[in-house]
């Protein structure tokens, strides 16, 4: 999968983009991750990106020309073009699924008040959030969305089973772990996992995964069901 990110803050990505999974799948080339900067896109000397929106409102606006020209300059027939923002559908796991079938997909980071709308009505494919919250800007929300794809991908996550068994992915929470020492300071490790008897670990696991969801994530139980 290529991705490509549109932002005024391409340096914000060289860390994250360097560790854990989002490193392994571009060493061994299952991603592309390509950051532009929207300022190399501005139409004026001083690069600006921003503008006063009509009508007088305090804050300032991403301009469209230099989103539409960044955009346009990575854009194939087989893009997938997304806006990060508060206004998108909130980002959960039938998403990502989705979005890690798509071959190339383009990011745009927001920032200041928002975008120009026409970016919305003519240039995207796609709006997303990462939750009911306002960030400064996309790229923090464009960094959980492609490690959240990137770990999905064949043969970034050696274990197949380990991501098969995470939360969401068979629509409940997992069930808790324990690792040694199997006695600490007196806090024991459940029996049954060290039972050997793995159809009895089996259903303890099953049913405290149904318990937690119950508990914490009733809202999901109620998903499973309709
Ligand atoms: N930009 C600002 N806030 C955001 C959010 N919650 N999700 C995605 N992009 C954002």
């Amino acid at each position: 999968m290529r991705i490509h990110l549109i932002t005024i803050f391409p340096e914000f990505f060289t860390s994250p983009l360097g560790c854990g999974v989002m490193r392994i799948a571009q060493e061994k080339k299952l991603t592309e991750v390509v950051t532009v900067n929207l300022r190399d896109f501005a139409t004026d000397t001083y690069r600006t990106v921003d503008d006063y929106p009509f009508g007088g409102f305090p804050g300032m606006i991403l301009k469209p020309e230099p989103i539409f020209r960044a955009v346009e300059s990575v854009k194939q027939d087989n893009s997938y073009v997304i806006l990060l923002s508060p206004q998108g559908r909130t980002l959960n796991q039938d998403i990502v699924n989705e979005l890690s079938q798509k071959e190339h997909i383009v990011m745009i980071c927001g920032r200041y008040k928002g975008v120009d709308e026409r970016v919305r009505e003519h240039l995207i494919n796609d709006e997303i959030s990462i939750g009911d919250y306002v960030l400064s800007g996309g790229e923090a929300a464009s960094l959980a969305l492609i490690e959240a794809i990137t770990r999905l991908l064949p043969g970034v996550v050696g274990d197949k089973e380990s991501v098969a068994s995470d939360s969401f992915i068979s629509g409940l929470l997992d069930a808790p772990y324990y690792t040694r020492p199997q006695d600490f300071r007196g806090y024991k490790v459940p029996e049954v996992l060290v039972s050997g008897n793995h159809q009895k670990v089996k259903e303890w696991r099953d049913e405290q995964a149904m318990k937690l969801t119950k508990e914490k994530r009733p809202d999901l139980i109620k998903k499973l069901k309709d």
